[in-house]
């Protein structure tokens, strides 16, 4: 049932200081190729200014990699969806395990941080995906639908809400789920969508965790797999467009 244009998003996570961050957007620039796949950057806040006039015309979107949920206020050192989306951002991560983690967000935060995207008009990335101890545990399905039900709002349609299967074991480890580990969810996740939104067969559904390359035409190719989240890949600009070059032509 997968048939939306497939989204590569590039996590630069805490990485790309101003002079590497514009090199890093300008090879991709470069690079990109309309009528490919949609491409997508998310540098660190400091940068997106500088890095959304190095995109300029190209056809490259700008994202963040988190937002607050309210429009401003007394909150020493967050940023408003709102401020992102000034900036020229059409997109924002939410609810990446490294948040879940480093700052103990919970499902309430993320789908409160989503709607705050959809406020500003962004769209959210919306991220979940299992620990390897839950993976052990047989938990996986469950935990990721149950992610699922909790982070994403109830305004959500295909068009303004993006969802990442990101396999905490998987990120920044080399190691990947196998096709049929990655079938699996993503499966599970359409079916959840499906039951809940009208147009959840058309929701996009990220696969993220040591996509590179060599690896991405496999991982690509995945039923109900509609593009890829990239970390670590995604700080080489020739990795990236690789990884671009090998998503199936579905525009
Ligand atoms: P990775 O990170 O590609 O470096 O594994 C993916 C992510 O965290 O989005």
């Amino acid at each position: 049932m997968s048939s939306p244009r497939v989204l590569i998003a590039g996590n630069w996570k805490m990485n790309g200081r101003l002079g590497e961050a514009t090199a890093l957007a300008q090879a991709v620039a470069k690079g990109a190729k309309a009528g490919g796949p949609e491409l997508l950057v998310c540098p660190p806040f400091p940068v997106l200014a500088s890095v959304k006039g190095v995109l300029a015309a190209a056809p490259v979107a700008l994202g963040a990699q988190d937002c607050h949920a309210k429009v401003s206020g007394a909150h020493t050192g967050d940023v408003a969806a709102e401020m992102l989306r000034d900036v020229g951002c059409s997109y924002v991560i939410v609810g990446h395990s490294e948040r879940r983690t480093d700052h103990e967000e919970i499902d309430a935060d993320v789908r409160a941080k989503a709607e705050a995207a959809l406020r500003a008009g962004l769209k959210p990335i919306v991220c979940v995906g299992e620990t390897l101890a839950q993976r052990d545990a047989a938990q996986t399905l469950g935990v990721v639908a149950d992610q699922i039900a909790h982070s994403i709002p109830d305004a959500a349609t295909a068009a303004n809400v993006v969802v990442a299967y990101e396999p905490v074991w998987a990120i920044g480890t080399g190691r990947t789920p196998t096709v049929e580990q990655v079938a699996e969810v993503h499966a599970k996740i359409r079916a959840d969508l499906e039951a809940r939104f009208a147009d959840g067969a058309s929701f996009r559904i990220l696969y993220g965790g040591s996509v590179k390359g060599s690896n991405a035409a496999e991982l690509l190719a995945v039923e109900n797999v509609d593009g890829a989240l990239i970390g670590g890949a995604s700080l080489k600009a020739d990795e990236f467009l690789a990884i671009a070059a090998a998503a199936p032509d579905r525009a």
